[in-house]
């Protein structure tokens, strides 16, 4: 009976802790942020070195902020991260599907040329939180448009210092 009670009691323990701490990143976020990583570094860069699956609390890592009660990604600052000498970067906007709480994404200076089209851009409506997108300095074209369109809730995109031409023309 004492040895059931004090297990119950170091269940309940754990239990409530639980459900008050802080909770780490979610597995499957850890995993895509170090899949954005290697796109990131691809094929030698040496960027991010606290993105490490050793070190298993993604929230804890550089340039991101998560949510304290879902432990989910909220902020990706990625700004001038990507070492200059690896060339143009094609995004794979799937990378950033599993980020469902994800409300600000900066990526300025990248040399970020475009997305890889597939249809991960078309799934961009996932990203249902993305309120802040931050492009500048890199060296999207008009063709970034059609991309951003289809973000839901995006109320500030910063695109300045890219290769648009013309009237742009964004709705809402
Ligand atoms: C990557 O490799 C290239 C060619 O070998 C080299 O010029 C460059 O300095 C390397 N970059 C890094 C960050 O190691
Ligand atoms: C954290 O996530 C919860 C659940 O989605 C939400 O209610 C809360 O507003 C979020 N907190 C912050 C600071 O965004
Ligand atoms: C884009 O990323 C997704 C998810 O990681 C992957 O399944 C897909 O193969 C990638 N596409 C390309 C063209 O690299
Ligand atoms: C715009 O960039 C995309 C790559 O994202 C490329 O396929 C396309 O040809 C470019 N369009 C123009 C007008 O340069």
């Amino acid at each position: 009976m004492g040895l059931f009670l004090q297990v119950l009691t170091v269940l309940v323990i754990t239990v409530s802790l639980q459900g008050w701490l802080p909770r780490g990143c979610l597995e499957e976020e850890r995993i895509a942020l170090l899949h954005l990583k290697d796109s990131l570094n691809y094929p030698n860069g040496t960027s991010l070195p606290s993105w490490r699956i050793a070190h298993a609390n993604c929230c804890d890592w550089e340039r991101i902020r998560c949510n304290s009660s879902t432990g989910r990604v909220t902020l990706l600052d990625l700004g001038g991260t990507r070492n200059e000498e690896l060339g143009d970067w094609y995004l794979n906007a799937s990378l950033f599907l599993p980020f469902q709480q994800l409300n600000r994404l900066i990526l300025w200076n990248n040399r970020i040329a475009g997305w890889v089209e597939k249809k991960g851009g078309y799934e961009l409506q996932k990203l249902s939180n993305l309120e802040i997108l931050d492009l500048e300095y890199n060296s999207f074209n008009n063709s970034i448009l059609s991309f951003v369109e289809r973000l839901p809730s995006l109320k500030s995109l910063y695109l300045d210092y890219n290769r648009l031409e013309g009237l742009i023309d964004l709705k809402g």
